[in-house]
C-alpha cells in the first residue's frame, strides 16, 4: 500500500512537470508583460523592422502588425515568422545575430501593440470587386495564375500590404515604382517609342517589358533616348474610373488574397 502511494505522488509530481513544461511552449512568450522585456523589444524592432512595417507597426511597404493577434495567429507561428522570414516574398529572415530571447522581445512589444479589431475595416462587396477588378485590372495584374503580367501579381496583396498604401497605390498617389515595374520608354533611331516597364539595365543595354507584355532587349547604342518617366506605369484610378464604393469592394477582394496556405484545407 505505502508503495503505490510514493508511485502516485511520483507519478502526479511527473504529470505536473508536464503540464508545466507544455504550458510554457503553448503559452508561447516567456517575456509577454515584463517592461524591461517589451522596452528592449521596441528598440529592436525600430532598428530591424520599423523601415518595412512602420515606427508604429501600422505598416509601409510591409503588412500592419497590429492585426496579428486579432487574426488568430500563435506566438509560435509568428516566431517561426519573424526567425525564417516568408520565403518568396520581402519579408527577410532576421538578422542572425539578433538570438531567439531578442526574437521574443520583439514579439513581447508588439504584443502590447495588438488591435483588438479591424479598425479600418469598412466591409464592403468582395464579389462585386472581384468583378471590377476583372473588368479594370485583371488586364495588367495576375491573381492565382490568370491574368496580365504587366503589373505584379497580387496573389498575396492582402497579406502583403496595407489598406491605406493599396489605396494611394490604386488612386494614384504612390511617386516611386517598384522594383522590376519602373516605367520606361524607349525611342528607336527611326523616332518610334515603345512604352513598358524596366525589366533589367545596365551601362550598354536595357531590357524592358512592352505594354503587350513582350519582353525586349535594346543596346543602348541602337536607340536614341532611354527616358525614365516618373509617372507610374500603372495608371491612377481618380474617383471618375472607380468610384469610392466599387474602390471599397476592391479593397474587400484583396484583403482575401492571400496566396498559397499550405495548412489551409484543399
Ligand atoms: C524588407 C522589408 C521587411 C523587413 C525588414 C521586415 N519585414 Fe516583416 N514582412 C514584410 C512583408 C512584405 C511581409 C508580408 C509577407 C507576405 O507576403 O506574406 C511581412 C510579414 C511579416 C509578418 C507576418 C504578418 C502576417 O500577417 O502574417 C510578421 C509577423 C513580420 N513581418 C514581422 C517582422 C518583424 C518582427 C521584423 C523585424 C525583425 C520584420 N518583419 C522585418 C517585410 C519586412
Ligand atoms: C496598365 C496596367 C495596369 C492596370 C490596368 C492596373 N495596374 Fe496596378 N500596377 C501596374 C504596374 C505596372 C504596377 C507597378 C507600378 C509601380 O510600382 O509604379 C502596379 C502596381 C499595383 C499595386 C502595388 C502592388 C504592390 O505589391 O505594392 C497594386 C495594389 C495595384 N497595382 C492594384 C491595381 C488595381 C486594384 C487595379 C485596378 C483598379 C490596377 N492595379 C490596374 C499596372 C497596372
Amino acid at each position: 500500500m505505502p508503495s503505490t502511494k510514493i508511485v502516485s505522488v511520483a507519478t502526479l509530481i511527473w504529470l505536473l512537470g508536464v503540464a508545466v513544461a507544455t504550458g510554457q511552449t503553448q503559452g508561447g512568450n516567456p517575456h509577454t508583460g515584463n517592461e524591461a522585456a517589451i522596452k528592449a523589444g521596441m528598440a529592436l524592432f525600430r532598428f530591424r523592422c520599423a523601415d518595412c512595417h512602420g515606427m508604429d507597426a501600422k505598416g509601409v511597404r510591409g503588412p500592419d502588425l497590429t492585426q496579428i493577434w486579432a487574426s488568430g495567429r500563435t506566438d509560435e507561428g509568428l516566431f517561426g515568422t519573424v526567425r525564417n522570414g516568408v520565403s518568396g516574398t520581402e519579408m527577410p529572415a532576421v538578422d542572425p545575430r539578433t538570438s531567439d530571447d531578442e526574437v521574443w522581445k520583439i514579439l513581447a512589444y508588439l504584443r502590447t501593440l495588438a488591435a483588438p479589431t479591424l479598425t479600418d475595416q469598412v466591409a464592403g462587396n468582395a464579389d462585386n470587386g472581384e468583378r471590377v477588378f476583372r473588368a479594370q485590372c485583371a488586364g495588367c495584374h495576375r491573381v492565382k495564375g490568370r491574368g496580365g503580367r504587366l503589373g505584379p501579381d497580387l496573389s498575396r496583396v492582402g497579406n502583403a500590404r496595407t489598406r491605406p498604401m493599396l489605396v494611394r497605390r490604386i488612386r494614384g498617389a504612390v511617386e516611386d515604382s517598384l522594383s522590376g515595374y519602373e516605367p520606361v520608354t524607349i525611342t528607336t533611331k527611326n523616332g518610334q517609342t515603345i512604352q513598358g516597364v524596366k525589366k533589367n539595365e545596365d551601362l550598354t543595354s536595357v531590357q524592358i517589358m512592352d505594354t503587350r507584355e513582350r519582353i525586349q532587349g535594346y543596346l543602348r547604342s541602337d536607340v536614341r533616348n532611354v527616358e525614365n518617366p516618373t509617372k507610374s506605369a500603372m495608371p491612377a484610378f481618380g474617383p471618375d474610373r472607380l468610384s469610392e464604393s466599387d474602390l471599397n469592394d476592391v479593397l474587400s477582394y484583396l484583403s482575401t488574397l492571400k496566396g498559397f496556405d499550405p495548412s489551409a484545407p484543399k
